[in-house]
């Protein structure tokens, strides 16, 4: 099958498209043909050597597609299902093996394209919302990055559940897709922004921040939160925070600061499957309006990363092999 391979940590440039030998499920595994695989942000960190992985490896943490074999001892899935999956590592390929304790049915009506590169953002979402923090109907959060993979998915389901949502973009068009997706306010990275939430709060700040941009924001984050109030850390996409003295929370409101990870959150498959049922459910009741920003031959995983990492997308990426 073709394949992308990261040989050594380093750019764009080291994903290679290569022929390697189809893997060969073994017990309770499903061989799957890749429809979708989605490009997220920590692709690009286990790439470069920001998050710890050991070359040679195929990237990529999720997808979608088709069952065309089963390992010993599999229950619950057969041949032609259709599945997707996330924190499963090897979806860059034509072919992936899925445990079925990570393997989730993708309802009719979702396509691969959006199941294989937007589940684990939908995921994170969820557990951001109902897991990280518990923003309850009325609060106002500010959300960095509103129109990224993840920003898209929060926005709308925060608002759905009565949350005021004020985020931050980088462009115009970004700003437009902000606002499509329910942000109450859209302000740029160069404005003042714990001044301009402490204006749209009535001098509060809000109730929580997400921030998955990092080095860049994370001081505006502290800045702009609520008297005890949540900061959650779920990324750094402008690069990792630096050492942070735990004392300035004292003085900045006895806020909580948070850095989680999604693996944590869907470690059991009853939480797994909850998330996701939610996910899929609210993409079947409108509530979400999941479509995929950008698609890229397998080939062109170079491509995807540059775009991911130079601002150049929306909502969600997925290759196709
Ligand atoms: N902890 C978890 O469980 C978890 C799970 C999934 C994702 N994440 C994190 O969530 C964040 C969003 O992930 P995503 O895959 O949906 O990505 P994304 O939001 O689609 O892309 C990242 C966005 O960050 C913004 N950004 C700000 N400064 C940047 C910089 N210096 N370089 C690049 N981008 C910058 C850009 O939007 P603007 O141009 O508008 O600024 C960019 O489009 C990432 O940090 C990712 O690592 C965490």
């Amino acid at each position: 099958m073709r394949a992308i391979h990261v040989t050594a940590h380093g750019g764009p440039d080291i994903l290679a498209a290569v022929d390697v030998a189809d893997p060969a499920p073994g017990p309770d595994e499903l061989l799957v043909r890749v429809g979708a695989a989605g490009v997220n942000f920590v692709d690009t960190y286990f790439r470069s050597g920001l998050y710890p992985s050991t070359p040679p490896y195929i990237p990529g943490a999720e997808g979608a597609g088709e069952v065309i074999g089963v390992g010993p001892d599999v229950t619950g899935f057969g041949l032609g299902d259709r599945v997707a999956w996330s924190d499963v590592p090897g979806s860059y390929a034509e072919v992936a093996v899925v445990p079925t304790s990570r393997a989730l049915r993708v309802p009719d009506g979702v396509a691969d394209e959006v199941a294989g590169s937007a589940l684990l953002r939908g995921l994170t979402a969820h557990y951001l919302l109902d897991g990280s923090a518990h923003p309850q109907s009325g609060d106002t959060i500010l959300l960095h990055a509103g129109a990224g993979g993840v920003g898209l998915i929060l926005t709308q389901w925060a608002v759905s559940r009565g949350v005021s949502v004020i985020t931050t973009v980088s462009s115009d068009a970004k700003e437009e897709l902000s606002r499509a997706a329910g942000a109450a306010h859209v302000l740029r990275y160069d404005d003042d922004i714990p001044a301009r939430v402490r204006e749209l709060t009535d001098g509060h700040g809000v109730a929580v921040t997400y921030d998955g941009v990092g080095k860049s924001t994370f001081d505006a984050s502290i800045a702009s939160t609520a008297i005890r109030g949540t900061v959650v850390l779920f990324g750094a996409a402008s690069g990792p925070v630096p050492p942070f003295d735990l004392q300035r929370l004292n003085g900045a409101g006895s806020l909580s600061v948070t850095r989680p990870t999604l693996a944590h959150f869907i470690a059991e498959r009853s939480e797994l499957e909850w998330r996701a049922d939610e996910f899929f459910g609210a993409i079947a009741d409108g509530v979400l309006d999941v479509s995929v920003g950008q698609t890229f031959p397998l080939a062109d995983a170079a491509d995807a990363h540059r775009a991911l990492e130079s601002r150049a997308t929306t909502g969600a990426t997925a290759l196709i092999p």
